[in-house]
């Protein structure tokens, strides 16, 4: 057996991990969302949710991995107790990072077709409608839609086929660099726009009238499945890490920047979208199309909109690979943990796998778009995203949860001497009742309140 991998530094790992939370959920979700729960008041229970909900977890994932040395396919064997079932959670955790990549690929795919679009001023001149006819015509062509797929795919597993340090580790901290450089000049051209002002009112003045319109239990469902959603919580992706990591730091105080700089990537997105929708005079509810239809409009009405859409999709790019890296390093170290591959060849397989499996998606939005798994107008793409947000991922969180907290698993003991080794912030102890014994129910009511407010309208 090899030895296994390790960062060559903290701020590394630090990035990294941010690397793989900092995605389309943050530049892409987590602004459409706002806009269509209303904004500012939905902003405010998601911030609620990442700190008693997300952070507790990310801790304890960090944990499983560094004390189990293993991926997700294996940590649970390691470290539960001689006779149990919790590694079955392994398998729900292996198939929750293929099924997000079924999806995310795609969707990776089109930041980089746009980044290519703005720069040769496909958009320029347009209408409104002659923009958003841009992007349905791409959905309606599965060629275009797969090259670009599958582009996105060779360059990540490409990065990753360099090792840890040399591929994922180097060029996911350029990106990182780049990405809050690219953030900051697009918030301060955002916030300075004409008319900004009503843009930072909606998202920053809650309005919790609108709520009460949604139901408070779908925008607090909502909520809570973005937070685990963002912060890449329940299926594994970030207990990777954990396994790569030295015993130098405590696990509390790592998890607390990495959610914070999470936080600081969704907040400035949100920071560069809603003032320029304002601005312009879009609605920021418009849904998923959010920044493939209304931002390239809003570009096109700015003076120098070209660069700044540009420059805008760049980022998005930046986040959508840092995170689909991540998950790919899960993915191959699954094949490396079970079969005992090496990393070429773990390579090598789950490429071709990942590029059949992604095609579902892609083919989703025309040859099969008659087919709508959740009701009218829903694709495979929004499926595949049901399974894994409103249902792996809270129900692979509960599982880590459980495992840590429970006698009947790895249990608090074991957990907090891992969560505590090192130099830094420890697990504070009066939070034991509180994440033993409510947040489980907090979860489980919430998962469940959220399956019957979807299905019974
Ligand atoms: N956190 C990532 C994002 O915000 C998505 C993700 C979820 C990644 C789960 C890995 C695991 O886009």
């Amino acid at each position: 057996m090899e030895k296994r991998e390790k960062f060559s530094s903290r701020l590394g790992f630090i990035l990294i991990s941010a690397g793989c939370a900092v995605g389309l959920g943050n530049v892409w979700r987590f602004p459409y969302i706002t806009g269509k729960y209303g904004g500012a008041a939905f902003v405010l229970i998601y911030l609620i949710f990442l700190v008693i909900l997300g952070l507790p977890i990310m801790i304890m994932e960090f944990s499983v991995g560094r004390a189990s040395q293993k991926s997700a396919a294996r940590s649970f064997h390691v470290l539960e107790p001689k006779g149990t079932k919790w590694h079955i959670e392994s398998y729900f955790a292996m198939a929750g990072n293929y099924l997000l990549m079924m999806f995310y690929t795609t969707v990776g795919g089109w930041m980089i077709a746009y980044v290519f679009k703005n720069i040769s001023g496909e958009f320029t001149g347009l209408s409104p409608e002659e923009v958003g006819g841009v992007f349905n015509g791409m959905l309606a062509q599965p060629v275009y839609m797969t090259v670009w797929m599958v582009i996105t795919v060779l360059l990540s597993f490409f990065i990753c086929s360099l090792g840890l340090q040399n591929g994922v580790e180097r060029i996911t901290k350029i990106m990182m660099g780049f990405l809050f450089v690219i953030l900051i000049i697009l918030c301060i051209r955002s916030v300075t726009l004409d008319g900004a002002i009503e843009g930072l009112k909606f998202y920053l003045v809650p309005d919790f009238g609108k709520i009460a319109e949604y139901g408070i239990f779908e925008v607090v469902f909502a909520a809570m499945g973005q937070s685990f959603f963002t912060l890449s919580l329940g299926i594994g992706a970030m207990a990777i890490f954990g396994s790569y990591l030295s015993k130098e730091r405590t696990l509390t105080g790592e998890s607390i920047s990495i959610c914070c700089l999470d936080t600081l990537v969704a907040i400035m997105a949100g920071l560069v979208i809603f003032p320029a929708c304002f601005a312009f005079g879009v609605d920021p509810g418009e849904g998923p199309g959010l920044v493939f239809v209304t931002l390239p409009n809003i570009f096109n009405q700015m003076a120098g909109g070209r660069i700044f859409g540009t420059l805008f999709f760049v980022f998005m790019s930046f986040a959508a690979l840092s995170s689909i890296i991540a998950v790919f390093e899960n993915i191959i170290s699954f094949s490396r943990d079970l079969f005992g591959w090496e990393r070429k060849k773990a390579v090598l397989v789950n490429l071709i796998a990942i590029i059949l499996l992604s095609m579902p998606c892609v083919l989703g939005f025309n040859v099969f778009s008659s087919f709508a798994p959740l009701g009218a107008g829903t694709t495979i793409q929004d499926l595949e995203d049901f399974i894994v947000s409103n249902n792996l991922l809270p129900l692979g969180s509960l599982v880590y949860l459980l495992f840590c907290t429970s006698r009947y698993g790895w249990g608090w003991k074991n957990f907090i001497k891992e969560a505590d080794t090192g130099k830094g912030v420890k697990f504070p102890k009066w939070a034991r009742f509180y994440v033993s014994y409510i947040l489980p129910f907090i979860v489980l009511f919430i998962f469940v309140m959220g399956y019957v407010q979807k299905f019974s309208r």
